[in-house]
């Protein structure tokens, strides 16, 4: 449609009918062929909200798309097509590893890919916009929603926020791109205690340096729409705040896309105690400038109100409905809209070959090896293997976000493991229960499939487990969180792997044979107890459809591990949050001249995670030499070369991730013992030696300065370049 048509349409619409743009409401209102019937009372909206929402959450699939929206058509006067969202995090149909599985990729080329294919299954299956990707910083890993962030830096984030955005995107081609919502604006990883919807505070420095940019980066990479968090920023819940969504957003980002609430969260604001009843929640939101209520009354029952009592200015229903339209108008709804939904290409797309290609590539990439001692890969010829654990034939390893993928189209480990190695040298046993009771997952733990099963036997599980391990060289025990103990809602303060599944690895263990530990997290758990107790780790979180035959693929060989760790895992939960780039402290351990009671530590543990940031191990080594940087003072406009070269010291090919950080030793405010600035992926045949060159300027040293001005200081930096944040070649210079 012509913009003069839209005005032109925009024009025509009565308050009422502005208004109901801005209300999304859930499929349950229009899943039958009759529209609109469903949950309303509870709800306390009227018919003719639901007749005339401007949007729905989370109804996916070609046939149901195109019949609700036939019969809304039909019963439209302007015939406004309505649009369709859903959560579409890391897979429609063909589900990839979670997002913080895909960060250890490293590769954001990689994701950009992924996201083309997520995009393509789900806009042939009708939906619009996508609520992802979720752009939130995380450092702490007791928060269950880690699992959907690709970790704890912000330089990276910012890369695959960007990579996700242009994916989803793409040139919006109705059968293969759909909208792209980034989310939780802002801060929402940073929860007190990591205890879900809890609150945030933090500095404005911390909140523009570390959280924001990678909000920024996905507005500024185009993205359609934003959603606003659950929690507050600087006392004001997101959703009420107008600094953030107006002042940040709106004028400093020039953002002039779609803003949502998350779930329910304007009336949330009454809970929060900044607004006493729905209409001050629905004023405090307006104001911000938030266009779209997610799943409440609040603006279909009182925005119409506080217009006419003259506390709210008309124009700014006119500019959130224009937007809701202009949106609807760049996915060329007005024209199609069924845009890309179709049944036929369905049977094309979804889980096509080409993805399924693509999901075991990218989940074998973001496997991470933790620990080996001399036990893999495991040979294929004979070799005894017993693969033991609840997670060995179990297709709950899509992960909790998975809401629309299919747990049937999961190879499990046992089927991926029997499909490379012949069936006389390997058995399973299920061992034990994923976990000891499953009440705490309540009603919402009915409603999905975690791999729990109803007639259990505790003995007869361990017996078969010990006896399959006895006749067996290896041991592969797959063990893990229950995936409902992470993602949204699913925050624990005990993050180890559940206690009864340590006990099955401590009876095995006395059998005395080579174990490898497979681990399925949504989260990095603390290993500190179970290092001593196996051969090998292989952090798998949860892997995807393909996770099964990506771990197959890496366990025996056929691909060597390259991921590295985006998230620092705990040597204790007590020292959560424990992140790479902190700040030095006046007594740092490392360094301090004070006695050493006096210093920044524990007493009772290490500063250092278990395994760090950037750490992941490969089934070769690399050894690097020969750090130069190009100049020992840099100035401004200028750029500086730090090389260093790489050699594969081992007997098989293998993919490093080479890392570059830097420091800046003095500013005019503190700054971080390290940073990552740039890394790249090399590729090396055993024995080569291959130099990387990194490009260092101005751009790699600037932060928000004592005046919150984004610039750079002169001074003293350190350069480093190595494997992981905690092993690297160092070198300095002057920036004058
Ligand atoms: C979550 C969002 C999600 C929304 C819609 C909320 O509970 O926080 O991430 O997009 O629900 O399903
Ligand atoms: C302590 C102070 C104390 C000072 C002098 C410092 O180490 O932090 O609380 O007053 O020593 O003894």
């Amino acid at each position: 449609m012509k913009e003069e048509q839209l005005n032109e349409l925009f024009y025509s619409l009565t308050l009422e009918e502005k208004i109901y743009q801005l209300v999304q409401l859930s499929g349950d209102f229009y899943k039958t062929a009759a529209v609109a019937v469903g949950p309303k009372g509870k709800l306390g909206i009227s018919q003719e909200v639901v007749d005339n929402a401007g949007s729905i959450l989370n109804i996916i699939g070609a046939e149901q798309i195109i019949k609700i929206q036939k019969n809304y058509l039909e019963n439209s006067r302007h015939k406004i097509p309505l649009l369709f969202m859903a959560d579409i995090i890391y897979g429609y149909k063909t589900i990839f590893p979670i997002p913080l599985a895909l960060g250890c990729t490293w590769n954001p080329d990689l994701i950009r890919e992924c996201c083309i294919k997520i995009a393509e299954e789900s806009a042939v299956s009708g939906a619009h916009v996508t609520f992802a990707p979720m752009a939130d910083l995380v450092r702490d890993p007791r928060w269950g929603r880690v699992m959907e962030s690709t970790g704890e830096d912000t330089y990276l984030n910012t890369l695959f926020t960007s990579a996700m955005v242009k994916g989803f995107q793409g040139d919006f081609t109705a059968d293969k791109s759909i909208a792209s919502c980034v989310k939780h604006f802002a801060a929402y990883g940073a929860s007190e205690a990591g205890r879900e919807y809890n609150t945030v505070d933090m500095s404005e420095r911390r909140l523009r340096q570390d959280y924001l940019p990678s909000y920024k980066t996905a507005v500024d990479s185009g993205c359609e729409m934003v959603m606003t968090s659950f929690n507050i920023v600087d006392g004001i819940p997101a959703t009420g705040n107008k600094w953030l969504m107006k002042d940040v957003l709106r004028d400093e980002w020039g953002f002039e896309g779609v803003i949502i609430t998350d779930y329910a969260a304007i009336q949330e604001l009454i809970a929060h105690g900044v607004a006493s009843n729905d209409r001050e929640a629905t004023k405090l939101s307006i104001e911000a400038g938030v266009d779209i209520d997610m799943k409440t009354s609040c603006y279909s029952n009182n925005l119409r109100q506080l217009i006419d009592d003259g506390e709210i200015k008309k124009e700014l229903i006119d500019e959130s409905c224009l937007r809701v339209l202009k949106l609807k108008n760049k996915l060329g709804l007005f024209e199609n809209p069924y845009r890309g939904a179709s049944i036929e290409k369905e049977k094309e797309v979804l889980c096509c070959a080409e993805n399924i290609k693509l999901a075991r590539k990218v989940s074998a990439e973001s496997l991470v090896l933790l620990q080996n001692n001399n036990v893999l890969p495991i040979s294929k010829k004979n070799k005894k293997i017993a693969l033991i654990g609840p997670y060995g034939d179990n297709t709950s390893i899509i992960g909790l976000w998975a809401i629309h993928g299919d747990q049937s189209d999961v190879t499990t480990l046992k089927d991926a493991i029997a499909e490379k190695i012949d069936a006389n040298n390997f058995c399973y046993a299920k061992g034990c229960e994923l976990l000891e009771d499953y009440t705490f997952l309540g009603d919402f733990g009915k409603m999905v499939n975690g791999g729990e099963t109803s007639d259990t036997n505790p003995e007869q599980d361990l017996e078969e487990a010990i006896s399959v391990a006895m006749e067996s060289d290896v041991v592969i025990l797959a063990l893990g969180e229950h995936m409902m103990q992470s993602g949204e809602a699913g925050s624990r303060t005990n993050i180890t792997i559940p206690k009864i599944q340590l006990d099955l690895l401590d009876k095995i263990r006395e059998l005395g044979k080579k174990i490898v530990l497979v681990i399925f997290s949504g989260r990095p758990l603390v290993l500190t107890n179970v290092l001593d107790k196996v051969d090998g780790i292989i952090q798998a979180w949860f892997p995807g459809t393909e996770g099964g035959h990506a771990l197959a693929d890496v366990l025996f060989g056929d691909v060597n591990p390259s991921g590295r760790l985006t998230m620092s895992f705990p040597y204790s939960v007590g020292q959560v949050p424990v992140y790479y780039n902190e700040f030095n402290t006046g007594r740092p351990v490392k360094t301090s001249t004070h006695s050493e009671r006096f210093m920044s530590k524990f007493l009772d543990c290490p500063n250092d995670p278990l395994f760090s940031f950037g750490y992941g191990l490969s089934y070769t080594t690399y050894e690097y030499s020969d750090l130069v940087v190009s100049k020992d003072i840099l100035k401004v406009g200028e750029i500086m070369e730090a090389k260093v070269s790489i050699t594969n010291k081992g007997k098989i090919k293998g993919t490093e991730t080479v890392q570059l950080y830097i420091r800046d030793f003095v500013g005019s405010v503190v700054r971080p013992v390290k940073e990552l600035k740039g890394f790249k992926k090399v590729t090396l045949a055993p024995g080569q030696s291959k130099q990387v060159v990194f490009y260092i300027g101005e751009e790699q040293l600037m932060f928000f300065t004592k005046n919150l001005e984004y610039k750079s200081e002169k001074g003293e930096f350190m350069v480093f370049i190595g494997g992981n944040s905690n092993n690297t070649l160092e070198m300095k210079f002057t920036f004058i």
